[in-house]
């Protein structure tokens, strides 16, 4: 059998991973500034991570969600007391996209309506629902095409009024700063205008956190930053690190019925595992102030540089818009100076470090950037 070939790959295998560094099958070494597509949060293979993980695959592995997980509480409660959310309650699942679809889906339990509001240059992820919402026809077959959805510009105030009034809005979904879009920081005042629309409508927010969210920005959530309580927050990516999780995180108005939402590996004892040792990390190596630290001093370091067309984000989630004429940076990036960055077009380098990356490793990065736009 062959692999169904969908990814177009750098001919590179990855062998080893410790921190932010990765190693080929050849032995050379890399920085890692795409952290796994935003995934690896603490840093690869972190000791803590390894042990909890390890010692919990010797008790037990799996078991269904028909006997009591206590894990999956211990981790509610602390999920709750690292992001600040500690009155909301913890939906476990297995990836971003299955987060936004069960928020979209308990948004329509909820008020009992269809209509939901994306945003241009939007991704929510692959399923049904999520795919219907990510403003990319390339990837919506066409069972996925709805009329259920809107899409609005980013940061446009009047036309989210506008669209209120036409009443019967389940939902509005918006990542606080979009990744796949190309790093477009959501405006506080238009997050506080969604807030407000939704409050007066009864209709619900949902805070696509799965790749802004987790401590990436330097607050649990990048919406955090304006000021604003979404109803449901939806998380994935750094959550694991790399083990394969995802949740949701909803507010009291919101009440659960019996077989509402159900997944048959969602919140497996690995994964509490894994997303314990995640959220101890965070807090023992004080993660959220790392991000904020260096990711200022990087986005600081690429404001002063030439040959940037903008550079945007916030905390650990950067993105660099090159002119065309600087087209083959990243290739360079990764082939001549072994750092590995993220993309999105048109012509952005995305940075998406472990949260624990270091003023070194920054200077590492910024040093062979700089090389390269002086070409
Ligand atoms: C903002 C956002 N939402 C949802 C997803 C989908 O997550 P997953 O690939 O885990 O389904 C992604 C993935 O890149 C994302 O960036």
């Amino acid at each position: 059998m062959q692999l169904f070939d969908v990814y177009p790959l750098n001919d590179i295998t990855i062998q080893m991973a410790r921190g932010s560094y990765v190693w080929d099958d050849k032995g050379e070494k890399y920085l890692d500034f795409y952290g796994g597509h935003a995934v690896i949060s603490i840093g690869h293979t972190h000791p803590h991570y390894v042990k909890r993980i390890e010692d919990q695959l010797h008790k037990v592995g799996f078991y269904s969600n028909s006997v009591h997980i206590p894990m999956q509480v211990e981790l509610a409660e602390k999920l709750g007391k690292v992001s600040g959310k500690e009155n909301y309650q913890l939906f476990l699942c297995n990836s971003g996209a299955e987060a936004n679809e069960n928020a979209l889906k308990l948004a329509s339990f909820y008020n009992g309506r269809k209509k939901i509001i994306a945003f241009k240059r939007s991704f929510h992820g692959r399923t049904s629902l999520a795919v219907a919402v990510t403003d990319n026809p390339n990837i919506i077959a066409p069972v996925n095409q709805s009329d259920n959805v809107t899409f609005l510009p980013f940061n446009d105030e009047e036309a989210l009024e506008a669209t209120f009034k036409q009443g019967e809005i389940a939902a509005v979904i918006i990542e606080g700063i979009q990744g796949v879009g190309g790093i477009h920081v959501a405006g506080d005042a238009f997050l506080q205008k969604i807030r407000s629309l939704c409050d007066e409508h009864d209709s619900v927010f949902i805070a696509d956190s799965v790749q802004c969210g987790y401590g990436r920005t330097g607050k649990f959530y990048a919406h955090d930053h304006s000021g604003v309580q979404a109803d449901i927050y939806s998380m994935a990516k750094g959550m694991g690190n790399g083990f394969p999780v995802g949740a949701i995180s909803i507010a009291r108005k919101i009440q659960p019925k019996h077989f509402m939402l159900g997944t048959t590996f969602g919140g497996n004892h690995l994964a509490c595992a894994a997303s314990l040792a995640v959220l101890e990390v965070m807090e023992q190596e004080d993660l959220l102030n790392n991000a904020t630290r260096v990711g200022d001093y990087i986005l600081k370091e690429l404001q002063q540089m030439h040959n940037i067309r903008e550079v945007r984000g916030r905390g650990l989630m950067i993105g660099i818009e090159l002119p065309e004429s600087s087209k083959d940076i990243k290739k360079n990036l990764l082939f001549r100076h072994r750092i590995f960055t993220g993309e999105a077009k048109p012509n952005v380098i995305r940075l998406l470090p472990a949260l624990n990356i270091t003023m070194t490793e920054a200077d590492i990065l910024l040093q062979a950037l700089k090389t390269e736009l002086a070409k």
